[in-house]
């Protein structure tokens, strides 16, 4: 599997005291050096933590792809469609939450996400939908024209930190079964959130051919805060890559 380092938390903690220091640049050019496949960072629309500008930069210095999550608003559109980066992931998004929640509800939102994707798509810039591993999320995906979902491991994440290891498996089955139905219909599978340097390794067992890029980025920032970045992204890689 790949590895989409998502550089969110070095800004949140330069913001905390919004200053100018760790930078989400610099570090994504560490990860970059250190093998990863992808930068990931979310825009968000209350800029808690990644600004505009971190965005500019990311997207001017990476010479891997970047991942951009954002909210499907018309704000975010018109970034994105001025910087251009190699993937958009649409999200939702809670000004109330303290990361995102849950998958994108794309069935409710079909008519406005066609309209909303039609540019993206003459850019050839590759469109991603992070959803719940659910048939009709799934379906509804490739009705609206995305080329990939990012299935939202959260639940999986969750269970396996309060060892629930049967009810974690079972989710596990559930990540499985939507992941070979999405690829049944030509989506290419992608998955995060909650991932951790202990439950990733049976995810990366059992969606081994399946899925094909993790999104990781809460646990990478945390441990480098003890090992340091470089190290950080090369135990993560040595662990789904294996
Ligand atoms: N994928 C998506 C779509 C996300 O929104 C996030 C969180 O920003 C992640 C992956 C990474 O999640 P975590 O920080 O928990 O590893």
């Amino acid at each position: 599997m790949r590895l989409g380092v998502n550089v969110d938390h070095v800004a949140t903690i330069r913001q905390a005291r919004r200053t100018f220091e760790p930078s989400p640049v610099f570090v994504a050019l560490i990860a970059q050096q250190a093998g990863a496949d992808q930068i990931t960072l979310h825009l968000r629309e209350d800029r808690r933590h990644i600004q505009d500008r971190d965005l500019e930069l990311i997207k001017e210095l990476i010479t891997i792809p970047v991942n951009l999550e954002m909210a499907p608003t018309e704000e975010m559109r018109e970034i994105a469609l001025r910087v251009k980066p190699d993937r958009i992931t649409l999200v939702p998004e809670r000004r109330e939450e303290i990361t995102t929640e849950g998958g994108l509800d794309v069935l409710s939102m079909r008519e406005y996400l066609k309209n909303y994707l039609k540019p993206f798509k003459e850019e050839g810039i590759e469109i991603s939908l992070f959803i719940e591993a659910q048939r009709e999320q799934i379906d509804a995906s490739a009705d609206v024209g995305a080329e990939a979902i990012e299935i939202h491991t959260g639940k999986y994440a969750n269970l396996w930190n309060e060892h629930k290891f049967e009810e974690a498996k079972r989710e596990l089955k559930k990540i499985k079964e939507a992941g070979i139905y999405a690829k049944g219909k030509g989506l290419r599978v992608y998955a995060g959130h909650g991932l951790t340097y202990h439950n990733v390794k049976d995810f990366v067992r059992e969606l081994k051919g399946i899925v094909e890029e993790l999104n990781i980025g809460h646990s990478i920032v945390a441990n480098s805060v003890i090992f340091g970045f470089e190290r950080a992204v090369k135990e993560m890689l040595n662990l789904i890559k294996s």
